[in-house]
Formats: structure tokens, C-alpha cells, sequence
């Protein structure tokens, strides 16, 4: 096969792409060899902003398949009917590390999946755990910042990390999975995702019901130890990378269950706990998983940083039949995603491949940075509206149903009294014997370093929720059981 010849980003032939342009054999570069000073700027942006958190990430494409009827709890068209496919681009991700983290780390795992459905993307960005360490986005950025580099040592700094949860007690419930076996999965395939908000679903009586999204692996769970994961990053740091890039290549898809718990609108009005409380779970025996399709992934991207890196996820992307809820945490990603890609990847984000809809686009958007698509939608007069051009018009059939809400605006104190240590109890009573042990050791390695005022103030939390617990921890950390009281 003959090669193709190389050019400059203008299109025009280049000659020879290993030598300046000098003044003489021995002589300075010329600054007319416009050739050299492209590839140099070019390269100068070859980087845009690492996501702010879950930078470093992994990802594949595939196909969504419906393989139960849903469609009395929802109008959403990838649900209409059993066999129905949607295709899907997922990511990935490990939270607080940089671009250039080590993958096997302890750290909460990000799950996105976006849905290219015919009537646009509905991305469900969720991560591998139900719960999440806070429930209201105020708090967002102070957690964040205790996961992320001190300002002055630029390391990571476990005594911010567990002054924080000390002083959250509603953090507990995560920090329980997060320390568990379930802190170091040995691959993005042997873990579940959960949508963990509650979203709603709403169908075409105009019913609405609270639902969570649950993917579970097809894989099996699989974890590492500290020491393992040690060794793990000892000999590569691209663990997870190599691992799924490899099985797709190897035409051994992953595939997850996709399962839904169902809560009819009233219930939310009498369940013991806030059913938008980001901290807390839906028991199973309260609201049972509901099969509805499968996930597989089976195509890796031809160009990692096109489809992976410039990937928009965003939980205010929805579809006709999909809707929010009131909790507070889903109500605040809505608004910070799409500002973070429009800082990260420019105005025109959703027109880039890896996010562009695979369905009709019609909007009057104008103009901007990076316009690379017509302006017009094939009707160049109708820019504005509402127009009598011809232009894209509303459609009503897609209203949804409204939700009820009441109330007096005001920051409103927690008041949770179902309480913060139930559910955190009743996961660490699940577990068994050899679990709890890596459960306290895994807490007190974590622990290494931080005040005792802070380990202290931390412990009583583990006492709620279960006194053994506590007991353990102090055992791990070399304190006595009494040393508290
Ligand atoms: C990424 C904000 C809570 C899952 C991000 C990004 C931001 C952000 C700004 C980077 C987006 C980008 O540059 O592409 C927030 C805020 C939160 C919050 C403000 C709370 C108020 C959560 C929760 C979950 C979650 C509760 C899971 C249930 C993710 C995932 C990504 C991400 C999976 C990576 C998306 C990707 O693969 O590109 N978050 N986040 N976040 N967040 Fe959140």
C-alpha cells in the first residue's frame, strides 16, 4: 500500500518533517519556517484541563439491549420494547487521582454510561457505590478538596480526609464500602455501577415513580488487598487500561445486568428514611430489583483521546420518560457538569463526536468558539425563534408530568431521623469475619499519621453504627477498647 503524503494542518505538502530550516549547514533556524513553529505550537495544546475530579479514566463502546418490558413505568423510547438495542459509550474512572494516577488505588470507581437514543443522549454518570459521602452538593467542593493535594506539602492528606468524615457523620455509610473489599476492584469489569441517585421515571398516563439505576457485573466482584494492589502498582500503573482494552480486543465483552428498584411517587411520603438521601440505600426487601436489559461493551475507540478523554458525561443529560427527583446532590451535578465541559472542552461540546446524538439535532444556538457545524440545520433563515420560516418547533407531547414540590425556601438543618449509622451498621453486620478484619485494617492503614483527636472523634462514629466495629478499628490502630471512655 502506498502512502499517504504528509501535509500541514492547512492541507499543504510538506517536504521533509526532520530538519529546520537554517541560515547555512551550521546556522540559526529561520523564523519563516512556518512548518516547525506548527508542530511546536501544536504541541503546546496538546493537553486541555484534566477533569477537575475522575481524571484518570478508562473506557469502551457497546450496546444497551432491553430484555424485560418496563414500559409501564416509562415512556423513554430505548425502554419500548424487549430486543430493542441503543448504543452506548461508557467510562471509567477512579476519582482523586490525576490524570497520571496509579489505576489499582482505593478510591470510589466512576460509571458512566452515555445512551445515544433517538430522542438524544441520557447519560447516566454514577459510580460503582449506592451511596455517596455527602447529600447535599453545597458540600461538594470542601470534600473534594480533602481527597485532592494539600496546599502546602502537595500531598494527599489523610488528616484532612478523616477530619472531614469525622466531623460529616452522613459520610459513614460510603466510607464503609470504600474501606471494604469493594475500595480495589482488579478491573472495571468485576465491579456493579449504580445510577445512586434517585431519578424518576414517568410514563405516558402521566404516572411518575422514583427509580434507582443498578448495573451488576456479569464479571463476578473481584478486589485486591492493600498488598496486592501494592504489587499491582509495583509492576504497572495502567492496570485497568490493559485489562479492559485487552479483553474487548480479545472479543471477550463485559456485561452487566441492568436492574431497577421502583418506588411508586406517593411512598416517598412514608418510607422511615428520605428516599433522596444520597447516603442512604432502598432496602432490596422494600423495593425489589427489577430486570431490564443488558449492558455489553465491544468495541474499543480507534482514538482513545476522542472518544474517552473529549466524553461530556452529564447527569442534566435526560430523555422524554426520564426525570430528576429533590435530591439535593442530583439537583446540583445538573448545573455542574455541562460548566465544567464547557471550561474543559469549549461551547461546542456536544457536537463532538464522542458526544454528538445519534438523533435528529435542531436548535438556535449561534455562533461561538469552534462553530465546526452548519450554523442552520438545513434552513438558513430561521435562526431565531419563533419563526415562520419553516424552523424546528416545540413538541408538547414530550411535557413532562409536573412534580410536586411545596415548601418555604430556607437552608433547612438535617433532619434525619431515621438516622446516619443504621445503614452503615447493617453493612458492616453483613459482612463476614475475614472482611471485618480487612474492613479495621485496611481503616487503620488508612488511619496512619492522623491526630488522635480526629481518630477519636471518628471511632465514636464506628460505635454507632456497630460497637464491634469501633472495637475492631481501635484493636487494628493498637488502642485500647477502653482508651475513649
Ligand atoms: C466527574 C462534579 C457528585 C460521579 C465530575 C466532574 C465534575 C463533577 C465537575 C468533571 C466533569 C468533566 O470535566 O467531564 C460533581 C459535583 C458533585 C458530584 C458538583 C456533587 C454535587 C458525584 C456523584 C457521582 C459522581 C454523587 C456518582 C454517583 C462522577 C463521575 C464522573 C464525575 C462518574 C466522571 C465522568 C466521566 O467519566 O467523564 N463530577 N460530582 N459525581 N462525577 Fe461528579
Amino acid at each position: 500500500m502506498e502512502n499517504k503524503k504528509l501535509t500541514t494542518s492547512a492541507g499543504a505538502p510538506v517536504s521533509n518533517n526532520q530538519r529546520s530550516q537554517t541560515a547555512g549547514d551550521r546556522g540559526p533556524v529561520l523564523m519563516q519556517d512556518y512548518k516547525l513553529l506548527e508542530k511546536l505550537a501544536h504541541q503546546n495544546r496538546e493537553r486541555i484541563p484534566e477533569r477537575v475530579v475522575h481524571a484518570k479514566g478508562w473506557g469502551a463502546m457497546g450496546t444497551f439491549t432491553v430484555t424485560h418490558d418496563i414500559s409501564k413505568y416509562t415512556r423513554a423510547k430505548l425502554f419500548s420494547s424487549v430486543g430493542k438495542k441503543t448504543p452506548v459509550l461508557t467510562r471509567f474512572s477512579t476519582v482523586a487521582g490525576e490524570m497520571g494516577a496509579a489505576d489499582t488505588e482505593r478510591d470510589v470507581r466512576g460509571f458512566s454510561v452515555k445512551f445515544y437514543t433517538e430522542e438524544g443522549n441520557w447519560d447516566l454518570v454514577g459510580n460503582n457505590t449506592p451511596v455517596f459521602f455527602l447529600r447535599d452538593g453545597y458540600k461538594f467542593p470542601d470534600f473534594i478538596h480533602t481527597q485532592k493535594r494539600h496546599p502546602k506539602t502537595n500531598l494527599r492528606s489523610p488528616e484532612a480526609m478523616w477530619d472531614y468524615w469525622s466531623l460529616s457523620p452522613e459520610s459513614l455509610h460510603q466510607v464503609t464500602i470504600l474501606m471494604s473489599d469493594r475500595g480495589i476492584p482488579t478491573t472495571p469489569m468485576h465491579m456493579n455501577g449504580y445510577g445512586s441517585h434517585t431519578f424518576s421515571f414517568w410514563n405516558n398516563d402521566g404516572e411518575r415513580f422514583w427509580v434507582k439505576f443498578h448495573f451488576k457485573t456479569q464479571q463476578g466482584h473481584k478486589h485486591y488487598t492493600n498488598e496486592e494492589s501494592a504489587k499491582i502498582i509495583g509492576e504497572t500503573r495502567e492496570k485497568y487500561q490493559e485489562e479492559l482494552f485487552g479483553a474487548i480486543e480479545k472479543g471477550d465483552y463485559p456485561k452487566w445486568t441492568l436492574k431497577v428498584q421502583v418506588m411508586p411517587e406517593a411512598d416517598a411520603e412514608k418510607t422511615p428514611y428520605n428516599p433522596f438521601d444520597l447516603t442512604k440505600v432502598w432496602p432490596h426487601a422494600d423495593y425489589p430489583l427489577i430486570e431490564v436489559g443488558e449492558l455489553e461493551l465491544n468495541k474499543n475507540p480507534e482514538n482513545y483521546w476522542q472518544y474517552i478523554e473529549n466524553a461530556a458525561y452529564s447527569p442534566s443529560n435526560i430523555v422524554p420518560g426520564i426525570g430528576f427527583s429533590p435530591d439535593k446532590v442530583l439537583q446540583a451535578r445538573i448545573f455542574s457538569y455541562a460548566d465544567a465541559h464547557r471550561y474543559r472542552l469549549g461551547t461546542h461540546y456536544e457536537a463532538l463526536p464522542a458526544n454528538a446524538p445519534k438523533s435528529e439535532v435542531n436548535h438556535y444556538h449561534k455562533d461561538g468558539s469552534m462553530r465546526f457545524f452548519t450554523n442552520d440545520f438545513g434552513n438558513p433563515d430561521a435562526y431565531y425563534e419563533p419563526n415562520s420560516k419553516g424552523g424546528a418547533v416545540e413538541d408538547p407531547t414530550v411535557e413532562e408530568p409536573p412534580m410536586k414540590i411545596s415548601g418555604d425556601a430556607k437552608r433547612y438543618e438535617e433532619n434525619d431521623t431515621y438516622g446516619e449509622y443504621k445503614q452503615p451498621g447493617d453493612l458492616f453486620r453483613m459482612f463476614n469475619d475475614d472482611q471485618k478484619n480487612r474492613l479495621f485494617n485496611n481503616i487503620a492503614a488508612a488511619m496512619q499519621g492522623v491526630s488522635m483527636e480526629i481518630i477519636e472523634r471518628q471511632l465514636v462514629h464506628f460505635d454507632k453504627a456497630d460497637p464491634e466495629y469501633g472495637n475492631g478499628v481501635r484493636k487494628a490502630l493498637g488502642i485500647s477498647e477502653l482508651e475513649n471512655y
